[in-house]
């Protein structure tokens, strides 16, 4: 009967629960009017389908009385007409998302008193009504998201008390004004990410006051009244990033004392002042990066007593102050990287027992003694960090040996020291040397991947590759068909490897210089193993020469 090749039927019988579900896909008003057994589905899912003038006709579900789920989704809906969802009394979740609706209503005569869920999320409304929602008193979490929603009539989720979720993003709101979210007062989760809000009413979130987490990245705020006013004191975790935040209020945050993560990244804020931050004592984690910080006040991290990770990174931090982590004991990873950092005090970490993860990559440090002022209660064997593509010219290594990893490439080594340390082999949690792709025939066609160091010896840069010798002895060459001195040819290649240079740019490279210094390591290498041959020639050379002596000696005494 509804064997068609573009249907699919799926039905399914769920034994342990009792429920069952149907899934079409796409099908037309028809076939659905032709489904039976109607009476046990629980959960009906519609797909893909071309219902009459893409709209529900009026009371098009009454025989599926027993609903708890429909989803009816990617359908070119434009419209349902006045009652369509008439008669699903037990329906809990609705999803139309993915159509084309534009317009809001009731969809029923009575509350649909059991919908806790509904997703009208990927469709074309422009602006939610007045009581919009009044026929869905239950509803717990409603998704509107992905619309093009630019307002909001006053009271339009009136009567949702047990909302808790509402999704409003990606859409295109530019103003919250103070009565839209009135009345939502178990509302714990708020998504207005992706609009072009450039106000935020004061009373705004006034009577939310159960609000746990609020998005508002993506947006045009340019200030934070809203929340200095509202006092959304239960508040765990808001975003603001990617708006147009120049300052913070002081004071800003002081009556949102339950914060655990604030993500103000992506703005353009030039410093954060003594009373930025004053109240988020529960803070855990704050991101500041990619702003245009070029001055933070002393006292400006000391509120934050709780916060363990501090990203900073992406700023014009030329200084920090001594003091400026003094109040933040629990810190466990700290992002500064891509600053303009020149030195750091070596008072900055010392009271910092809990450090695993620092990241100063990218700035221009040119000296980093405060690495052995570190806070002696600190485990160093879990702390990692990064001082790659920094100034520093020589560094106190002893320091450093029972880090997990210190990251050290693109330094402006001292070659002299360099060359003196590297003669004792460092401790693999070093890492000094970047990777460079390199041509060899040794592989035909095959990238190496060669790790090489970059320094500079006053007049010139320098490179020093690290060839793993006995790696190199492991590669044969191609096309050997010389089995008889094989082993004589090994060393040959070795010794002479035919290397050929990709594109790399000739300003940070010079290469005749690396393959100096190559060509120097290879041959003290392989003058040890020379001597190594000789030696062992020699031996046997005495041990023949003194067999034949005895020989000799034999004969003579026969004689
Ligand atoms: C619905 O689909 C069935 C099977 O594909 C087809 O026989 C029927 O004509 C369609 N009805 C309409 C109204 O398109
Ligand atoms: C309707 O479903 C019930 C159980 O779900 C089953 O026992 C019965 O045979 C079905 N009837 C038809 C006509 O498919
Ligand atoms: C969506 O609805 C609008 C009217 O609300 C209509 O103009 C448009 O053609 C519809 N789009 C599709 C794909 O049906
Ligand atoms: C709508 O939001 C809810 C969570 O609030 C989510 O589970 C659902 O997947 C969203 N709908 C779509 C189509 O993304
Ligand atoms: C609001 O919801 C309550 C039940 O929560 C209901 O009794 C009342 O009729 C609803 N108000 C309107 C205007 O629908
Ligand atoms: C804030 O939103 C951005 C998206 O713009 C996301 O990448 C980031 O992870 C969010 N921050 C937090 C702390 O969740
Ligand atoms: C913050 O700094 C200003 C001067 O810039 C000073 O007047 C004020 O007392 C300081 N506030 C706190 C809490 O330290
Ligand atoms: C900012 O940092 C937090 C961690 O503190 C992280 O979860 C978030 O993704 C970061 N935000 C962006 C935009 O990268
Ligand atoms: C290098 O560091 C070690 C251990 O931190 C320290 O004992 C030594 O004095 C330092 N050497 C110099 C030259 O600073
Ligand atoms: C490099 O270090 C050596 C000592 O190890 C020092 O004599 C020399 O001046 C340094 N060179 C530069 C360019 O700083
Ligand atoms: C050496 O390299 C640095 C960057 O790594 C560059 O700024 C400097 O001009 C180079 N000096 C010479 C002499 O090539």
């Amino acid at each position: 009967m509804l064997a068609k090749p573009l249907l699919l039927l799926l039905l399914l019988y769920c034994a342990a629960c009792h429920t069952q579900s149907l899934q079409l896909i796409n099908c037309n008003a028809t076939q659905l009017q032709a489904v039976r057994n109607v009476t046990s589905l629980t959960t009906l899912r519609l797909h893909n389908c071309r219902l009459e003038q893409q709209q529900l006709k009026n009371a098009i579900f009454l025989r599926f009385n027993q609903l708890l789920s429909l989803e009816l989704e990617h359908s070119q809906l434009n419209s349902l007409e006045d009652y369509a969802l008439h008669g699903l009394a037990r329906l809990q979740h609705l999803s139309l998302a993915n159509n084309n609706l534009s317009l809001i209503k009731a969809w029923s005569e009575q509350p649909l008193a059991a919908l806790t869920s509904l997703d009208i999320s990927f469709n074309a409304l422009i602006r939610l009504p007045a009581h919009g929602f009044e026929q869905y008193p239950n509803l717990q979490l409603l998704n509107l998201s992905h619309n093009r929603i630019e307002h909001l009539e006053p009271d339009c989720f009136h009567n949702l008390s047990h909302l808790k979720h509402l999704q409003l993003h990606n859409n295109h709101l530019q103003l919250i004004a103070a009565s839209y979210f009135h009345g939502l007062h178990r509302l714990s989760g708020l998504g207005l990410q992706h609009n072009q809000l450039k106000q935020v009413e004061a009373a705004s979130f006034e009577s939310n006051t159960h609000l746990r987490s609020l998005h508002l990245e993506q947006n045009l705020l340019a200030d934070l009244k809203f929340l200095k006013d509202a006092g959304l004191t239960r508040l765990v975790h808001l975003n603001l990033s990617r708006n147009s935040l120049e300052q913070l209020q002081p004071s800003g945050f002081s009556k949102n004392f339950e914060l655990q993560a604030l993500d103000l990244s992506y703005n353009k804020l030039k410093e954060l002042q003594n009373n930025s931050f004053i109240g988020l004592e529960s803070l855990e984690r704050i991101n500041v990066s990619h702003n245009s910080l070029e001055h933070i006040a002393v006292d400006a991290l000391h509120p934050l007593s709780a916060v363990f990770q501090l990203d900073l990174s992406y700023n014009r931090l030329k200084t920090l102050p001594e003091n400026l982590l003094h109040g933040n004991r629990q810190l466990k990873h700290i992002d500064i990287s891509n600053n303009q950092l020149s030195q750091l005090h070596p008072g900055l970490l010392q009271q910092l027992t809990h450090l695993t993860q620092l990241n100063l990559a990218r700035n221009l440090l040119n000296e980093a003694s405060w690495l052995q002022r570190l806070a002696p209660g600190l485990n160093r064997l879990a702390l990692r960090v990064d001082l790659s593509s920094n100034r520093l010219q020589s560094l106190n290594l002893s320091s450093l040996l029972f880090f997990e990893q210190v990251q050290l490439s693109d330094n402006r080594w001292n070659c002299s020291w360099l060359v003196k340390h590297m003669l004792r082999t460092p401790p693999t949690a070093l890492n000094f040397a970047r990777s460079w792709p390199m041509l060899s025939a040794w592989s035909v066609q095959q990238l190496l991947n060669i790790r090489g160091i970059d320094c500079f010896d006053g007049q010139q840069n320098r490179s020093i590759v690290l060839l793993d010798v006995s790696a190199a002895r492991q590669q044969t060459p191609p096309d050997c068909d010389c089995k008889s001195s094989q082993e004589s040819n090994i060393e040959l290649y070795t010794l002479t490897p035919p290397l050929t240079w990709p594109r790399i740019r000739t300003d940070r490279f010079d290469s005749r210089s690396v393959i100096i210094w190559m060509l120097a390591a290879i041959a003290l290498a392989f003058a040890g193993l020379r001597w190594g041959q000789r030696y062992m020639d020699r031996k046997e050379r005495s041990k023949k020469l003194k067999e034949i002596q005895d020989k000799q000696q034999l004969i003579r005494v026969e004689a």
